[in-house]
């Protein structure tokens, strides 16, 4: 019998979320994401400290002392050799400093695909990811009109979804399992029901109201805590999943329904709303799970990127530059 895994890449793309190269290896998922806190987990793995040491070296040599141009390089880096084993894309994210610095986040965009253009990988296998600020959003809108595709990240409100698919973004990265973690915090409990789960509900409605309205933009689900989240968005555009999840999808054997179609879309899509500055701000400080947790996301990428660059302080003091 199928397993879950191959019935639901009948109906989603299925994306590998993981910095581990061997599990993308394993998975051969069409496309990959990354962040800075898998980058981190995978920078301390002895199995690719080579891959950090040849990362250094390289930017020791073409931007010394730069600590910001050693993180670029170390992702860039990570992010080709994801490539080795995908068809399709892998996802880099811009540092987290700059969630609310429009020209900033364009110019890391630009150095990151610049990155990976000179070592011969083109801008259509790279999916930028910025945050769904504002700011982020403006600047997504800029590289995409630049032909940079981006992927925006850190995704929990309607307002950020509506605002990016205005923008004309590729595609954003709904956060089911971080809304999830909220509402089961707010709630007290240890676990939410699939028929009630705040995640899900917030991905089918995004996704049925960009169908429904023609947005080009595509919805990925991200951040997974079961299965279930998965299996309940079967027909999403992609889903983004991390190696226990996709092990435990290939392990039990069910064909999967369909979940997310057109149908769902011209039921459920609602009527579309005009999006500005002021709406957004206004639509996504009314949501206070998505306040605190796009607040908390931001924090704790940076964190995980501070962290990566002490390991990169580290490493450099222990092997001098010759
Ligand atoms: C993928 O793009 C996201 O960064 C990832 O799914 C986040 O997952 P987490 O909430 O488990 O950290």
């Amino acid at each position: 019998m199928t397993s879950q895994l191959d019935s639901l890449r009948k109906h989603s793309l299925v994306v590998a979320d993981t910095g581990d190269i061997e599990a993308v290896a394993r998975w051969k998922p069409q496309d990959a994401t990354t962040n800075p806190s898998l980058l981190l987990t995978s920078a301390q793995d002895p199995r690719f400290r080579h891959l950090v040491d040849a990362a250094l070296a390289e930017v020791r040599r073409s931007a010394p002392g730069d600590m910001a141009a050693a993180m670029d390089g170390l992702f860039v880096h990570f992010g080709r050799e994801i490539l080795k084993h995908v068809a399709g894309r892998v996802s880099t994210e811009v540092d987290a400093r700059l969630s609310f610095d429009t020209p900033g986040s364009i110019g890391r965009a630009q150095r990151l695909i610049d990155l990976y253009e000179r070592h011969g990988v083109g801008r259509d296998r790279v999916l930028i990811k910025l945050a769904s600020t504002w700011e982020g959003v403006r600047a997504a809108t800029q590289l995409e009109r630049e032909g940079i595709h981006c992927n925006m990240t850190l995704l929990f409100s309607f307002a950020q979804a509506v605002a990016c698919a205005e923008g004309g973004v590729t595609l954003i990265s709904p956060f089911v399992g971080r809304i999830y973690d909220w509402h089961r915090a707010a709630r007290k409990v240890d676990d939410i029901p699939i028929d009630d789960d705040p995640g899900v509900q917030s991905v089918t409605r995004i996704y049925a109201y960009y169908k429904k309205h023609g947005y080009k933009t595509q919805v990925m689900g991200a951040s997974f805590r079961k299965t279930e989240q998965i299996l309940a968005l079967a027909g999403c555009d992609l889903l983004t999943i991390a190696p226990d999840l996709l092990e435990k999808l290939a392990k039990t054997p069910e064909t999967v329904e369909r979940r997310l179609s057109m149908d769902l879309a011209y039921k459920a899509g609602g009527e579309k709303l005009a999006m500005d500055e002021k709406t957004f701000r206004w639509m996504h400080n009314e949501d206070q799970m998505a306040t605190d947790k796009l607040a908390e996301g931001i924090r704790r990428f940076d964190a995980d990127a501070r962290k990566l660059e002490g390991l990169i302080i580290s490493l450099c003091a222990a092997v001098p530059a010759k």
